[in-house]
């Protein structure tokens, strides 16, 4: 629709690269300075693409960023949700370059070049293709509905504060459809458009022995060890088939139909360059999945860190008195989070042996999500890959988890349609981010024909 300068390509990095120079870390209070620094970037940003009533809304914990921008009341909406926080880089020794000092450089997979920065992928520079694609439109006059954006600095630590808002502004939010850049694509030649979400319980243990860390020698053998119990404890709670073994933990999960399991083998997948792309021999998981289905439609239980003791240099001979463990769950439809952290923390507990103590503590967690296929946001979406890549996408369901999405449908009652660019090895969340120039103006391509084509659906179901 549009064929942009060089020069503009490169003003649109440019600035983009002003965003992500700015350390926007949620999870971190020592950044709060920068996350508003990247709320007023981006207002401003908004306000440029043409964006009205812009506004940075305060709340308890990182700021709101709104703005709109209404053509005509009988035309339909589109709400656009992005998050500009960023998850912190470390370990940041890893970062071939510094993690906010963005760098274009070529990769095998982005023979194009691709930009190295925390947030490039997750989710500035997705969120930033909105930006400008609405700029486009209103610059050439051609906007085919209403637009809405809002914009949160705290997705990536459970999205609490929204979900306040959102339960307090469902008038100002009302929208027919809710289009999200924040997830991926299979590859740069075949196009997907995300279709679930997994659910997330965050939990958090602490084991405590002896009043006081103990000489190992004076006291081993005499006392609980509470390392030694965390590991058993964590060891218990998967099988050898690789099921979780807390009961009840699977009573809620929905059924998958026998045709969608065949769907999903349908979907392009090549699991040796998955194992080499990893430098792993054998992949793992529960029996009777496929790899596919295993990080998609079935629920799954991980130790994100563990801690205690000694971990410094050398050797230092000591029995510790606690050791802690960040433990999260994937869930699955219909499994509600909540339930399954209580469920975890009951039966952590009913594990435990009588010498030592047991803390539970729930960080965040948030609901599955799927996206119909059988309404005609989809089908706009559908049709927008469709042009902009010349190949149809598939639909995939994704194992990452957007908390917010399910709540807009508990909220809003609306739907969401995931539009993401990125891809799985474009390391969001590690060291070396980075997100595809390709990526980018193929997401400001797409999201126009997008709104073109919602728009003349909605026109035509309207009519009937
Ligand atoms: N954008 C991701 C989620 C994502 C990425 C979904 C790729 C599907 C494909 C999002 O920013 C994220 O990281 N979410 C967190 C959950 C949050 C509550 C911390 C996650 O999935 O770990
Ligand atoms: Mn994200
Ligand atoms: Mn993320």
């Amino acid at each position: 629709m549009y064929s942009l300068s060089k020069k503009t390509q490169d003003s649109y990095i440019n600035e983009l690269f002003d965003f992500l120079k700015i350390p926007s870390i949620s999870a971190d209070p020592k950044y709060k300075r920068s996350v508003n620094k990247a709320a007023s970037w981006l207002s401003k940003s908004i306000s440029k693409a043409g964006c009205e009533n812009v506004e940075i809304i305060q709340t308890k914990g990182h700021p709101i960023v709104y703005g709109e921008k209404l053509v005509n009341q009988n035309l339909p909406t589109v709400l656009v949700y992005g998050h500009y926080d960023v998850q912190p880089p470390d370990p940041i020794n890893l970062w071939k370059n510094p993690p906010f000092d963005p760098i274009i450089k070529k990769t095998e997979i982005h023979p194009e070049g691709a930009i190295f920065a925390r947030g490039s992928c997750d989710d500035k520079g997705q969120m930033f293709m909105h930006v400008k694609a609405l700029e486009l439109m209103v610059q050439n006059n051609n906007l085919p509905c209403n637009v809405k954006f809002m914009f949160e600095g705290e997705e990536e630590i459970g999205s609490d504060n929204l979900e306040i808002f959102i339960r307090k502004n469902s008038d100002l939010l009302k929208t027919d459809v809710i289009l999200i850049s924040d997830t991926g694509i299979i590859s740069n030649s075949q196009p997907s458009i995300t279709t679930g979400l997994r659910g997330l319980s965050y939990m958090e243990v602490t084991v405590t022995g002896p009043n006081r860390d103990l000489h190992s020698g004076l006291y081993g053998g005499t006392v609980a060890n509470p390392i030694n119990i965390l590991c058993e404890m964590i060891n218990s709670l998967k099988d050898k088939n690789g099921k979780i073994n807390i009961p009840g933990f699977y009573d809620d999960v929905k059924k998958v139909s026998e045709k969608e399991r065949v769907e999903i083998s349908e979907i392009p997948f090549n699991e040796e360059l998955f194992k080499n792309s990893l430098d792993i021999e054998f992949t793992s998981g529960e029996l009777g999945f496929s790899t596919q289905e295993r990080k998609s439609i079935r629920p799954t239980l991980d130790v994100n860190g563990i801690w205690g003791g000694y971990t410094g240099e050398g050797a230092k001979t000591v029995i510790p008195s606690s050791a802690s463990a960040k433990i999260s769950m994937r869930l699955v439809p219909d499994q509600n989070w909540k339930n399954i952290s209580k469920i975890f923390e009951n039966h952590f507990k009913s594990i435990a042996p009588n010498s030592v103590k047991i803390k539970v503590t729930t960080h965040h967690g948030g609901q599955a999500y799927v996206t119909p296929t059988n309404n005609i946001a989809f089908k706009a979406a559908h049709q927008a890959y469709e042009k902009s890549f010349g190949v149809a996408p598939f639909a995939v369901r994704d194992g990452g988890s957007i908390p917010i999405v399910p709540m807009f449908e508990e909220i809003l009652e609306c739907k969401t349609i995931l539009m993401g660019f990125g891809l799985n090895s474009d390391a969001i969340h590690s060291p070396n981010e980075h997100f595809g120039i390709f990526n980018f103006f193929k997401g400001i391509e797409t999201i126009p024909y997008f709104y073109q084509n919602f728009s003349e659906l909605y026109k035509k179901a309207s009519l009937i």
